[in-house]
């Protein structure tokens, strides 16, 4: 999108929201693009969700975002890093959304229900993945039983800096490393088993850095 555009919306702009996208930006804290996170916020909208999981809080700026919409949402949000949950959590008490915003200090991957008893009591209406890209098929598979049917899963990051979907000649040109290779052909592999999920209506979306939304059917 260009900036034209982006201007043209308007955002949550409070003096913790512009602190939090500075020091993400100075810290390289991988936070949700701008383009990315008015669709998410707008899907929400229009959605009208109130239940979200959400996996990678980081220092906690999308889960505001998503929580500042409205006073009913309500939001689990899983983050594995101890010094990026604290952050969250002050940034969290900052915005006065305790009540609203759960944070799970664990691996994602190690989630029971248990942990997601918190305030949005798992019968999510939207799940959002945004942490490991290696493991987008386990957090798939892990959370989507706790998704109410017509719900939605939104994935984020699924072109990977434009280096995801490139012919095999680009590639060798652009992507230097093994693990880079590795984690590339994580990524495809996710989104062509997404694309076939027969329980699954999923559109792939040229929005930030590529982002996939997943109706439940
Ligand atoms: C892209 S950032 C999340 C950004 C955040 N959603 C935002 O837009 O403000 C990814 C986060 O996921 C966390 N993470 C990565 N793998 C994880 C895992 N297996 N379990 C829990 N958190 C994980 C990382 O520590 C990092 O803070």
């Amino acid at each position: 999108m260009n900036d034209y555009f982006l201007n043209l919306n308007s955002t949550n702009n409070t003096k913790l929201i512009k602190e939090m996208y500075q020091y993400a930006k100075a810290n390289d804290v991988p936070i949700i693009s701008d383009e990315g996170l008015i669709y998410l916020l707008q899907l929400i909208r229009l959605t009208n969700a109130k239940k979200i999981l959400e996996v990678g809080t980081a220092i906690g700026y999308s889960a505001i975002q998503m929580a500042s919409i409205s006073k009913d949402i309500h939001i689990d949000t899983i983050e594995r890093d101890i010094d990026s949950y604290n952050i969250a959590i002050s940034n969290i008490n900052k915005a006065k959304l305790n009540d609203n915003i759960h944070v799970v200090l664990k691996d994602g991957l190690e989630v029971t229900k248990m942990d997601l008893m918190g305030i949005a009591s798992y019968e999510y209406d939207l799940i959002f993945i945004d942490a490991a890209k290696a493991q987008y098929k386990n957090f798939f598979n892990l959370f989507t039983p706790y998704l109410k049917k017509g719900g939605i899963v939104v994935c984020d990051n699924l072109l990977f800096h434009g280096l995801v979907g490139l012919s095999a000649e680009e590639k060798e040109k652009n992507i230097t490393t093994k693990n880079l290779k590795g984690l590339v052909r994580k990524i495809e592999e996710f989104n062509d088993w997404l694309s076939k999920q027969k329980g699954y209506k999923t559109d792939f979306l040229k929005i930030g850095d590529g982002m996939s939304v997943s109706t439940k059917l």
